[in-house]
Parts: structure tokens; C-alpha cells; sequence
């Protein structure tokens, strides 16, 4: 496994609050595939017929169709099976694996197989071959040994993917693509170089801008021409590194691009192209990536030892992002992974906790990697659904479960997705930028988002993540946690969300670069100073908590934290930091503003210059939603009840999921019925149980 990525305020009305009951049914088609007769929620696996005979996939097969497994994706490694020297195609064996899962009534994704090249491909063409940061170049093994710019892997990437497209591109059992796998493993060989002072070149037209943009003067880096650059992706000039990864994320989108024009071309209107990506992984700017993609499908798999249904939650809404619609789970883990230092499982009835989830996030299909383990090869730990003899695994009952219960609500959840009137602002860049000068180590871009979102997601019961160039009009809140680089244009969109009544609140960091990485002339939040009538004097990375207390609560500033100054009397201090105390106190705050606030019409921008520690995050957060005029989808829900609705084509269901340990009961209003879990108006939750009910 190379993953390269590794996070109430509740009101205690008696009332239940039903705003979601009246909200507008939704035109986005929402449905696992666009053929009508597959069912519109898929459980599904990963299946590598390319291992094992005939016999084996008829068992395999024959309990899939038994236990509700109605999808498999295939063929995503299996390059020198299809292609056993080159040019020589060797089909029929997927000829015949596709037709007989379509007996089986399992449908098919399609992969291809790009991500791991045949021995032949890198031993007779080594240039192809990815070449790393220190320029070293990989030799053939493992997988993603090969250079996503590479002219000549491009070539052979687009006949095999070609050749399977005029194959398959009209079988009724395939319903879709997937390119590659996990994209990630970037490249520093000559080519690459070559492309990227190309695309500087394309960026910028002359030396001379580039220079002035990059501040070049700086340490003596001014370039005569584009090809002295360096290219590398750490120790340069932050202007240098965003570039490299706008150009990284511009390369793979050619990547897909270049599969893509093989198999458009042969593929039925109705089969997705896709790939999948990997949740917080932030290798390239995935917006990009997808825009040339048709849905958006992530790996969903448990990074740490215990399961974070928060972080796991915005993983799924900024992958539904991507293409705001709903989205596919590509791969998950049946109970347990083999890439982690400890691979504990997780708990029993968790599987069904993460499966329901993902579908009240926005998932449409859900699939476990793997069926069945390979005999060798690096992956003989992981967790399976059945074993090596093709016999069931523990997990397999809870699959076989998750499977039973997409059937059954399969019809109350097509067509509908997640609708949200709060939103959470976040960009690539930004993170990128954070990420090259942290200042404190400890500031983590994501836990910082992560620990933002957390406290809102339960407060407002759904949430949207966009990317500044997002219209945002429709959000009645946006909380942008860490905006670090903020354009001129997207600053214009934020100052007129508020002038028409939006509630925008800014977190620590934000609003203080350009999109080339440099520096705004004024103080953060930069182009938004006069808007808010007030800026940041000083940062301070902090060895110690900071005590911050005021008007919405009191608590600390952790790792991080502003020293702010109102400057229009109208602009408001809500927090106040201090006092310091102790060897690694930080005097200069003290008394100083950590929190300011200006109402500008019927709009808001609030200024948070810390990270929050939990507490005082969770009363932030519900104080915000109470403001902006948000009102939970159910009000009263215990802590670790997370509430999920789906809305469309006049249907409204809501998914209840316990992420706690022991039960709990929601008390919900009239007129739910039941499809899957115990009672209503009084729902009962297992612990890691769930519910899911439609009006
Ligand atoms: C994914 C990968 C799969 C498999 C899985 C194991 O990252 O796409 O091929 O390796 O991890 O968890």
C-alpha cells in the first residue's frame, strides 16, 4: 500500500425543529450508475479474476450475486495480463470474467491498469521510469514506478487503454472507468523539468513578470531564462513550490486527459470515467483534477488507530465537493488494512457505521478491497471479505448486512443528495502554503479544518466544503478555518457575500498571501482589512496555551495565535487574550484581541486570530449557526449522533448513525418511516448502530 496521506453547540429545544421536512426537492441526478436496471446503491468489491481460474470466479461470483455484492471493479493491476509483451493483447480472459459476472448480475468498473507498468514496458523503454526529488530514478518493481509526464508512458498508457475501451466500451456490464489508481507519485526527470519551465513559460510569457511576481531579488534568484529554474518540491521560494504544484496538478489532469481521449471515443454516454483519490491526500489540486472527470470516487480507509467520524465526514463532503454531486466510495477496508504501523481492527458494526456514512455524506456505491487476497504479492495481511479458500471472514456477515440494508433503501435514497446552508471554505493552495512555512510545526492545515469542522458539522447537521472560487451565494454561513492564500477575485466574492448578508468567518492564517504565494502589501486579512475594519498585528507561533476569554466564552489558543486591533469603531472584540503566565507565557498578547467581529448591513465577518481548543470552539460554533439563522435538521441529538439528510425528486430521508459505544435514542418528529433500525418517533441506536428513515 503506498497511501502517501496518512478530523455542540446543541440546542435542547423539546420541539422538534423540522426545517428540513420543507426543503425543495433537487435537480442533480443522484444514482449510482446511469443504467436504470442497476440498483441505485451499490455494494461492491475489489476483484482480480486475473489471479485465479475459472472455478475460482464462479464461487466468487456465485456468492457475490448471493450476498447483495452487486458490483466489482477489476482490472486495475492487471497491465501484463492484458498486455503480456508489446503490443500482444490478451483479452479473453476478461472477455470472459466480465460475462460471467453479468450472469452473476454483477456490474463492472473498469480500470486502467496504468498505475503498475509491465516489466517489458520499463526494462526496453527506462525513460519512463519516475525519477525523484534527489534525482534518483526508480528501477521497475512494487507499483507508481512510472513518470506521470512521460511522453512515452503516455503513449502506451493510451494504447492499452484504448484497446480495452473498443473492447468494453459498449459491454451493457461495464458501467464505468476507472484511470489509474491513486494518482500521487510525482516525477523530476528531464522531461518533467522540461514541462515545467514550459508551463512557467506558458504562465508568465516573460522572465521579467515572473521575477517580479516571485520576488527573485530575494536571495539572488533571478532568472535570465525559464530553463534556470530549479525544479524541485521542497527548499525553494514558496512562489516556486505553488507553482510546481499547479503544474503537478495541470500534469495529471493531462494524464487523465490522455486516457480519457482513448476511451471517450468507444465508451457509451452512460459509463463514468472516474478515479480515485484519497481524502486529505493533497498531492495535486483535486478541483482541477476532476474537471475533466465525470464523478469523483475516494478511498475511504481508517489512517489512525480509532475511527474519526468527523474527519472521516469532511473527507466525504470535500470529495462530494469535487464535482458537487454525490460521489462513489471506490475502496474501503473490511475491518482492518496491512499498510499502518498497527493494524488493529476496527470495532465489529463499525464497517456498517463507515458504510452509512459514506451514503449520508453523499456515496452512492461503497466497495471493499478486497474480495479475496492474492496468494503472494505485498498485500497478503490485509483485510478481506472471504479468505484465500474463497469461505467467509468474520466481516463478511456485516458486508453481506450493508449490502441487504442499500437494497432495501436503495429506492427512498436514488435520486437524492445532501443539501447544506453552511459551508466550509478551504483550498489546495492554502494548505500547500501553510504547509511550506508552518512556523509552529504543529499547525496541521487539515487537524486545523478538521477540528473547525467538527464543532459545526454537529451543530448544523450538514455541510458543504467549496473552494473560494465557489458561489457561495446560497450559504447562510462560511467559515473559511485557515485561508492562507486568497486571490483579488475570490476577496472581491467574500467582500460581496457579506455586503448581501453572509455571515463569513475567517480563522487563523487566513488572507494573508496571493495566489502566487507573496505576501499581501497590507496586513491579514489583506484585501478584506477595510471590510472587516480591523487586521492582524503580530502572529506568534505559542509554546504555551494561551488564555482567551470574552463576550462568547472563555478557554485557550493552542499552537497558534493573532494579536488583532480593531481600527473602525464600529468593528467589535468578542475575545480578548490573557493573562500569560509562566516561563513560556506570551506577555504580548496579553489584553490584546482575539476575536473581532463588524456588521456590515445585514452581513458579518468575524476575525479568529487562534485555534480554539475544543470547549470553546464547540460554543463558538453554535453561537455562529444560532446567528447566521441555521437550524438543525433534529434538534436534541446526543453527543455522537451524527445526522445525515438526503433530499430529491420530492423524497427526504434522514440517516442517523451512533458513533458512540453504547446506545442512544433520538427523538424524532412524526411521520418518519422506518427502513432500516428500530422505532420511531423514538429511534433506538446500538452503539455503532444506525437508522434510516424517510418522510
Ligand atoms: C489502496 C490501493 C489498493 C490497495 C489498498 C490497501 O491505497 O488503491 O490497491 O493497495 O490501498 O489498503
Amino acid at each position: 500500500m503506498d497511501r502517501i496521506a496518512s478530523s455542540f453547540a446543541r440546542r435542547n429545544c423539546a420541539a422538534m425543529l423540522t426545517a428540513f421536512l420543507l426543503s425543495a426537492p433537487v435537480a442533480v441526478r443522484a444514482q449510482a450508475t446511469q443504467y436504470p436496471d442497476v440498483p441505485p446503491l451499490l455494494l461492491g468489491a475489489a476483484w482480480y479474476p486475473e489471479q485465479w481460474d475459472e472455478a475460482t470466479w464462479e464461487k466468487d461470483l456465485t456468492s457475490m450475486e448471493q450476498d447483495h455484492v452487486h458490483l466489482a471493479r477489476i482490472a486495475e493491476f492487471a497491465w501484463s495480463t492484458m498486455e503480456p509483451s508489446e503490443g500482444n493483447f490478451q483479452f479473453k480472459w476478461l472477455d470472459d470474467a466480465i460475462a460471467m459476472a453479468a450472469k452473476h448480475h454483477v456490474v463492472i468498473v473498469l480500470g486502467t491498469p496504468t498505475a503498475a507498468p509491465p516489466a517489458w514496458l520499463t526494462t526496453k523503454y527506462p525513460e519512463t521510469l519516475r525519477v525523484d526529488n534527489d534525482g534518483k530514478r526508480d528501477e521497475h518493481g512494487n507499483r507508481q514506478q512510472f513518470s506521470f509526464a512521460s511522453t512515452k508512458y503516455r503513449f502506451f498508457a493510451h494504447r492499452i487503454s484504448e484497446e480495452m475501451a473498443k473492447r468494453y466500451g459498449h459491454n451493457p456490464n461495464v458501467v464505468g472507468w476507472q484511470l489509474d489508481n491513486e494518482l500521487s507519485s510525482t516525477s523530476f526527470d528531464p522531461e518533467a523539468k522540461a514541462q515545467f519551465h514550459a508551463w512557467l513559460k506558458a504562465k508568465y510569457g516573460t522572465i521579467d513578470k515572473l521575477n517580479t511576481l516571485w520576488t527573485t531579488s530575494y536571495w539572488s534568484q533571478t532568472y535570465d531564462n525559464f530553463d534556470e529554474i530549479p525544479v524541485h518540491d521542497k527548499d525553494e521560494n514558496p512562489a516556486l513550490l505553488l507553482d510546481w504544484r499547479h503544474f503537478v496538478s495541470d500534469t495529471w489532469k493531462s494524464y487523465c486527459e490522455n486516457e480519457i481521449s482513448a476511451i471517450r471515443p468507444y465508451a457509451d454516454k452512460r459509463q463514468f470515467i472516474t478515479t480515485n483519490t484519497m481524502g486529505w491526500f493533497d498531492g495535486f489540486d483535486a478541483y482541477t483534477v476532476h474537471s475533466v472527470l465525470d464523478i469523483a470516487a475516494w478511498d475511504d480507509y481508517v489512517p489512525t488507530v480509532t475511527f474519526d467520524p468527523a474527519s472521516n465526514g469532511a473527507e466525504h463532503d470535500l470529495t462530494r465537493s469535487y464535482k458537487n454531486k454525490n460521489f462513489w466510495v471506490m475502496e474501503t477496508e473490511p475491518a482492518f488494512v496491512n499498510w499502518r504501523p498497527n493494524n488493529n481492527a476496527i470495532h465489529k458494526g463499525q464497517m456498517r457505521e463507515m458504510a452509512w456514512q459514506a451514503i449520508g455524506h453523499g456515496a452512492d456505491a461503497v466497495e471493499y478491497w478486497q474480495w479475496r487476497a492474492a496468494l503472494n504479492g505485498q498485500e497478503q495481511y490485509h483485510g478481506t471479505l472471504v479468505g484465500v479458500d474463497g469461505e467467509p471472514v468474520p466481516a463478511y456477515d456485516e458486508a453481506k448486512q450493508i449490502g441487504e440494508e442499500f437494497e432495501k433503501a436503495g429506492a427512498a435514497l436514488s435520486g437524492t443528495t445532501p443539501q447544506a446552508s453552511v459551508a466550509v471554505m478551504e483550498s489546495f493552495d492554502s494548505r500547500w502554503a501553510i504547509d511550506f512555512q508552518r512556523f509552529n510545526n504543529a499547525f496541521d492545515p487539515i487537524a486545523e479544518m478538521v477540528d473547525f469542522y467538527r464543532p459545526l458539522r454537529a451543530a448544523a447537521q450538514a455541510i458543504d466544503i467549496v473552494p473560494p472560487s465557489a458561489d457561495i451565494t446560497k450559504y447562510k454561513l462560511v467559515l473559511a478555518p485557515a485561508l492562507n492564500v486568497l486571490s483579488g477575485a475570490d476577496a472581491e466574492r467574500l467582500i460581496a457575500y457579506v455586503r448581501q448578508g453572509g455571515h463569513l468567518i475567517l480563522g487563523p492564517r487566513s488572507a494573508m498571501k496571493n495566489e502566487y504565494d507573496a505576501t499581501w502589501t497590507q496586513r491579514q486579512p489583506g484585501p478584506l482589512v477595510d471590510l472587516l475594519g480591523g487586521r492582524v498585528e503580530e502572529k506568534y507561533a505559542l509554546a504555551n496555551d494561551a488564555p482567551v476569554s470574552g463576550l462568547v466564552g472563555s478557554g485557550s489558543a493552542k499552537i497558534w495565535a493573532e494579536l488583532l486591533e480593531a481600527k473602525s469603531g464600529d468593528t467589535k472584540t468578542l475575545l480578548t487574550y490573557g493573562p500569560s503566565s509562566g516561563e513560556h507565557g506570551n506577555g504580548w498578547l496579553d489584553g490584546k484581541p482575539a476575536m473581532i467581529t463588524r456588521t456590515v448591513g445585514k452581513g458579518v465577518i468575524t476575525y479568529v486570530g487562534f485555534w480554539p481548543d475544543e470547549k470553546l470552539l464547540a460554543d463558538m460554533a453554535g453561537a455562529w449557526v444560532e446567528e447566521a439563522g441555521v437550524t438543525p435538521l433534529v434538534a436534541g441529538v446526543p453527543a455522537g449522533v451524527e445526522v445525515c439528510e438526503r433530499t430529491g425528486q420530492g423524497k427526504t430521508v434522514l440517516i442517523l448513525i451512533n458513533h458512540n459505544t453504547t446506545a442512544q435514542s433520538v427523538h424524532l418528529p412524526a411521520g418518519m418511516k422506518t427502513l432500516i433500525g428500530q422505532g420511531g418517533p423514538d429511534v433506538t441506536l446500538a452503539a455503532y448502530g444506525v437508522a434510516v428513515l424517510e418522510r
